[in-house]
């Protein structure tokens, strides 16, 4: 008999502290030359409404692409998984691609505990209780918090698959992403897996479209940094000094975004009593994201721990899903 509980019985929400605070983090970076902020601030309420209208623009192609993997292959992609019997989710936002691929898993073991982590409480609230409704029979022990520190949230045991869509593992230096791939190595046991989405090496006009968008959205949701900081701590940034910048850098083969100042300005930040100032054309680096060959995928799943035993790509070449295995 399959459980069909109501959806409060079948939901917990934990919310786990964060090693380090979002003012110590805006203090820190905006003290360092060159300045930074952590691109993971970017995803509050705006932010994350900000990034679902994000993959909705005709220049971004990862969400794009990423779906038209799982819809054409999500059978597939769900016997190559293995009915697990839990799911864990990085960065899980709006869910709407997971919700196909849970589709697929819960038709061939229904019995599935949805673990989905995110930082922005409030996304991550809304698609669990998205899913609690769609899928009567999915557990959803939901996650805030840092997806970084996923080792410290998982109780080793039951057969499991992580998924990492949506090539988020391009956010992370490739020294980062290497070493959080072997954290969650350690607390999975061999053939538990790994479905990785990451965006391809593509013609560099194709990409930084995608990061330049003509409605300006994507310019938005870098400012929103800076809005952030004048809502939650008192930040007196003038959002009009300050223009989005994103590029390829080829050596990197990343895209990197910044906040560039228009002019020579200062501004208070109240709650930390401290007084930015800003040259001309000084820039704040706010994200990266890095491109892969598929050699690159390889050399990562091998030097975390996991072997590729499976990978689908886009009918455009752009984006490539890729089946990891423990090993
Ligand atoms: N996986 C979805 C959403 C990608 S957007 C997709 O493929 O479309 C990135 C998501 O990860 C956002 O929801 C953001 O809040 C979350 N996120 C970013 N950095 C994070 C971190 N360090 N820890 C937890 N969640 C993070
Ligand atoms: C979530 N992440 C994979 C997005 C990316 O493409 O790096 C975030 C983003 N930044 C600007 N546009 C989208």
């Amino acid at each position: 008999m399959l459980e069909r509980a109501a959806p409060r019985e079948r939901f917990t929400f934990r919310q786990i502290a964060m090693r380090r605070s979002f003012a110590d983090d805006v203090r820190d970076g905006l003290e360092k030359s060159p300045k930074e902020l952590q691109p993971w601030y970017f995803y509050d309420a705006i932010g994350s409404a900000l990034f679902t209208a994000i993959t909705e623009l005709p220049e971004y192609t990862i969400t794009r692409a990423e779906t038209e993997i799982l819809r054409r292959n999500s059978a597939a992609i769900a016997r190559a998984l293995r009915s697990p019997e839990r799911v864990i989710e990085l960065g899980s936002g709006d869910g709407r691609k997971t919700g196909m691929l849970l589709d697929a898993l819960i038709a061939r073991q229904p019995r599935i505990t949805f673990v989905p982590i995110d930082v922005d409480g409030g996304v991550l609230e809304s698609t669990a209780r998205d899913f609690l409704a769609r899928f009567p029979t999915l557990r959803v022990d939901a996650v805030c918090g840092d997806y970084r520190e996923v080792s410290s949230v998982i109780t080793p045991g039951l057969p499991t698959v992580v998924l990492f869509l949506g090539s988020s593992i391009g956010n992370s230096d490739p020294e980062a992403a290497v070493a959080m791939l072997r954290d969650i190595r350690r607390v999975l046991g061999q053939g538990d897996s790994l479905f990785l989405g990451a965006d391809l090496q593509k013609p560099k006009e194709i990409v930084e479209a995608a990061y330049n968008d003509s409605l300006g959205v994507t310019a938005a949701f870098n400012l929103n940094l800076l809005a952030r900081i004048n809502r939650e701590l008192g930040g007196q940034f003038d959002l009009s000094k300050f223009a989005h910048r994103a590029f390829l850098n080829e050596q990197k083969s990343r895209i990197e975004m910044h906040l560039v100042s228009r002019e020579r300005q200062s501004a208070a930040i109240d709650d930390l009593r401290v007084q930015v100032h800003l040259e001309r054309s000084e820039t704040i680096h706010t994200e990266n994201s890095y491109k892969y060959a598929e050699s690159d995928l390889e050399m990562l799943a091998r030097e975390s721990g996991f072997a590729i035993e499976e990978s689908w790509v886009d009918s455009t070449s752009r984006f490539a899903d890729v089946l990891m295995v423990a090993r």
